[in-house]
């Protein structure tokens, strides 16, 4: 009697789909239908049509070629790029965007990194800040309006929340600002890292005056921050460091705690001044002795 099922072909089509069906169904399509298996983070906004156009330009340029968006849980990434990617981050995402070579560095937690100056400064000509950078300039794009109407039909399409006046914000605005508005929604649904207590209150520069630590300074400054604050911090994206009295009338750990927490827009300054943001913040990439060179570095550059 066992055997006798094996000669029976029909019958054992039969028997095989039914099972591998069931199987299906039960392992599969039912668990598909449950909410759990699609996450979505409360703090998870859908794409304004500005955000959406940036999408697809990226999609356009083939950016994914040369960029993830996805940090691995593995400590190495977690340290360099911020909070591993959950599930939750990509519901609005069709098809995701996660790529699968990092030509260029992981970009998934890039939204609120950096300002929208430093964004269109080094799409324009990425070599101006990085000088080995192998990216595209893509500059370019500033040369193509978007098209309200083609948004407002994707935006339906993918039936995501759209008002007039979200279409009207496309007025005028370029392919290039789009890229720009989606850089910055780019993991901006998990919060940023905590600020990083590095230092007690009022604690003092250690390597204050000292001239090793002026000239690590220095170096750290050019790799890390020219960029922004310019060659010899005299300003570009970022203020000029070298001759602001108000900044050189700080405390260190005022100083120290900028640096290392970076600076997002609203934030109160000692003076009354509010800060415009974009301003990165270093306490993952640098620990606490350079951080007090950099400020060694600059306080050596009062009144020169
Ligand atoms: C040929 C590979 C390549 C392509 C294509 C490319 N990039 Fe890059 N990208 C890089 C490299 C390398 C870097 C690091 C050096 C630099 O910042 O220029 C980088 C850096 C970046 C950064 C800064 C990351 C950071 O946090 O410092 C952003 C943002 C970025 N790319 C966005 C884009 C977008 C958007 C596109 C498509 C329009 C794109 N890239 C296409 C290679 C590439
Ligand atoms: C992406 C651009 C960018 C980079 C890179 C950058 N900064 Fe800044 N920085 C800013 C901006 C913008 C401000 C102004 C604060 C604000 O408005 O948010 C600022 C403010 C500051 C201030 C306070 C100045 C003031 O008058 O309030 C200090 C100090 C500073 N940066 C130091 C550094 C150091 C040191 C580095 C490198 C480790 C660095 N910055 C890298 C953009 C940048």
């Amino acid at each position: 009697m066992a055997g006798s099922i094996y000669k029976k072909p029909i019958l054992f089509a039969i028997v095989v789909t039914f099972t591998v069906l069931s199987g299906s169904i039960v392992m599969m399509l039912l668990p598909m239908m449950s909410d759990s298996m699609h996450p979505k983070l409360s703090t998870l906004k859908p794409y304004t049509p500005l955000q959406l156009a940036g999408r697809d330009v990226y999609q356009e340029n083939g950016c994914f070629y040369c960029h993830t968006q996805t940090v691995r849980p593995l400590k190495a990434e977690v340290m360099r790029y911020g909070e591993y990617s959950k599930a939750g981050e990509f519901a609005y995402d069709q098809p995701f965007l996660w790529g699968s070579r990092r030509i260029g560095p992981d970009i998934a937690r890039e939204g609120g990194k950096y300002n929208d100056d430093w964004h269109y400064k080094h799409f324009n000509d990425p070599r101006a800040m990085f000088a080995d950078s192998n990216m595209p300039a893509y500059g370019w794009l500033k040369d193509y309006t978007l098209d309200p109407q083609g948004m407002e039909k994707r935006m339906k399409a993918l039936s995501f929340p759209c008002t007039p006046a979200d279409l009207q914000a496309l007025a005028g605005k370029t392919k290039l600002d789009a890229l720009v508005a989606y850089m910055q929604t780019l993991g901006s649904a998990v919060p940023r890292k905590a600020e990083a207590a590095m230092i007690a209150q009022g604690e003092k520069n250690p390597l204050a005056g000292n001239a090793d630590a002026i000239s690590d300074g220095r170096k750290l400054f050019e790799t890390n921050c020219s960029a922004c604050h310019g060659i010899n911090a005299k300003g570009g994206i970022g203020p000029n460091l070298e001759n602001n009295e108000w900044l050189h009338a700080r405390s260190d750990e005022t100083f120290f705690s900028i640096i290392a927490n970076g600076t997002t827009a609203g934030q109160e300054l000692e003076g009354g001044k509010k800060t415009k943001g974009g301003m990165p913040s270093w306490h993952e990439t640098l620990d606490k002795k350079k951080i007090w060179s950099l400020v060694s570095y600059i306080r050596s550059l009062k009144g020169k």
